[in-house]
């Protein structure tokens, strides 16, 4: 028995930053768990117990349960499509080039591979943040290309996990949605999380399109949330007010609550900022202008915190060519090694194009950021980056960024003046060391 009931098979397909997180969790609630991805190299990596990403948690969690036999990997879709009673699909679905949308294709590439080998009664569960509509079209066309047709059904449950913390978001969520179309869909999705529904953590069932509106609703709620603290900072700046201050006289309200109220650089990623835009993709196809307005209003003020920064380096800088920047982080949040529209890997981009001689230095996500910006410098410590810099950039808040020491620091750098992108270093200290602290937002 799993550790709550039934024991199924369920087999994950994609195994990125969401899929390989929930394979090992499902493989963890006891499951037995078949993984497919079309990366073979990811296939290899995780089947060797090495996650192919930073996670807090994740590896130690993969090799436990590769180790008890629950989890296996593949690059057979006949495979998967024998094994399992459950089937979820976990592909990206990346911003269209040169548009809004989001692209569907892998989505809709994972289903085609997936229905052939589909000879029996089964569960596909769509786990991949989708437009709403999505997917009823992928179980018309997965019934369409599966000997089993109809015996084959479909479920939407969406992922709330945060990177950084996704192994505990995963086995202990606030909330498991359901989208279903049938009863049987409901009670094998009940038998998938007996061990945290047993918890007592809520379950909500609802239809296909109320459950892929839930996910978009809530990255857009904190999205929204992000960027008004953000106007309120350019507000405070504006007034000679503390933008620090403001946030946690008015987040004490439980009604607005201080979380996802920080002021800084704003948010990243590769989830926030793609859903809101595919989200007002939709909201346009709909004829839902307001809609359209208020993620267009989210979206530039967020981009504009990129912009402001931009401004500062200019201040403290004058001329951008040949000046030395330090940048400390380049992953779009900490404790991931994620750079998908990272803030800072933007900012450090754009600084270099005007010739600024750009250091990065980030704990984990220096090897993914160079492939994406091969052409900046990536330092091997903090020291090493700031060494003789012109000013140095806090662009993503690192725990080991708190721990600097200020004075040690000015001892090398060629300028004392810090940009602090995320409001959340000890700016007193800093000034306090010598330093000429920048911080958006703050007097
Ligand atoms: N990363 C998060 O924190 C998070 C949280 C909630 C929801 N989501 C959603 O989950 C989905 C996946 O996001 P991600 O961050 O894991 O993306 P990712 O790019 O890290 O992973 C996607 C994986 O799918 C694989 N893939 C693509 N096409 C495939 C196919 N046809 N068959 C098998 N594998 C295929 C890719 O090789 C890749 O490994 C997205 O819709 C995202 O919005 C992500």
């Amino acid at each position: 028995m799993g550790r709550n009931g039934q024991i199924l098979r369920i087999s994950v397909i994609g195994t990125g930053y969401l899929g390989l997180t929930h394979a090992v969790c499902m493989a963890d609630l006891g499951h037995e768990v078949l993984a497919i991805d079309v990366d073979a190299e990811k296939i290899a990596k995780a089947a060797r117990g090495e996650s192919p990403f930073f996670e807090p948690g994740l590896e130690p969690l993969l090799r436990k349960n590769l180790d008890a036999g629950r989890l296996r990997f593949t690059d057979s879709f006949a495979e998967i499509g024998e094994f399992g009673d459950v089937h979820f699909i976990c592909v990206g679905t990346p911003q269209v080039k040169d548009g809004g949308s989001a692209d569907l294709s892998y989505v809709f590439a994972a289903a085609e591979a997936l229905a052939p080998h589909l000879n029996r009664a089964t569960l596909i569960v769509g786990k991949s943040t989708v437009p709403v509509g999505t997917s009823r079209q992928l179980i018309e066309r997965a019934r369409a290309a599966a000997p089993a047709g109809d015996l084959v059904d479909y479920a939407f449950n969406p992922e709330f996990l945060r990177e950084g913390y996704a192994v505990q978001d995963s086995l202990t969520p606030d909330r498991i949605v359901f989208g279903v179309t049938s009863e049987s869909a409901e009670n094998l999705m009940r038998a998938v999380y007996a061990t945290p529904l047993a918890s007592g953590i809520p379950a909500l069932t609802m239809d296909l399109e109320t459950a892929e509106l839930v996910k978009v609703a809530a990255n857009s709620f904190l999205a929204t949330k992000i960027s008004f603290i953000n106007v309120m900072a350019e507000m405070c700046e504006a007034s000679g007010a503390d933008v620090i201050k403001l946030a946690d006289a008015i987040g004490i309200d439980e009604r607005i609550g201080r979380k996802f109220l920080s002021p800084g650089l704003g948010f990243g990623g590769g989830c926030l900022p793609k859903d809101i835009r595919a989200f007002r993709a939709t909201a346009q196809d709909k004829g839902v202008d307001s809609l359209v307005s208020l993620l267009s209003t989210v979206d530039t003020i967020n981009l504009g915190r990129r912009d402001r920064v931009i401004t500062l380096a200019r201040q403290a800088l004058g001329e951008l060519a040949g000046k030395r920047v330090a940048v400390l982080g380049a992953a779009f949040k900490p404790n991931s090694d994620d750079i998908r529209d990272s803030p800072s890997l933007a900012i450090s981009g754009r600084l270099a194009d005007e010739g600024a001689l750009v250091a990065v230095h980030d704990p984990v996500a220096m090897a993914n950021a160079a492939r994406v910006r091969p052409d900046l410098r990536y330092a091997e410590s903090v020291h090493d980056a700031a060494k003789d810099a012109d000013v140095v950039l806090h662009l993503t808040e690192w725990a080991d960024y708190r721990a600097i020491a200020p004075a040690a620091l000015r001892s090398i750098v060629a300028n004392p003046v810090l940009i602090d992108g995320r409001c959340t270093l000890d700016a007193a200290a800093w000034r306090a060391a010598g330093w000429t602290v920048l911080v958006p937002g703050r007097p």
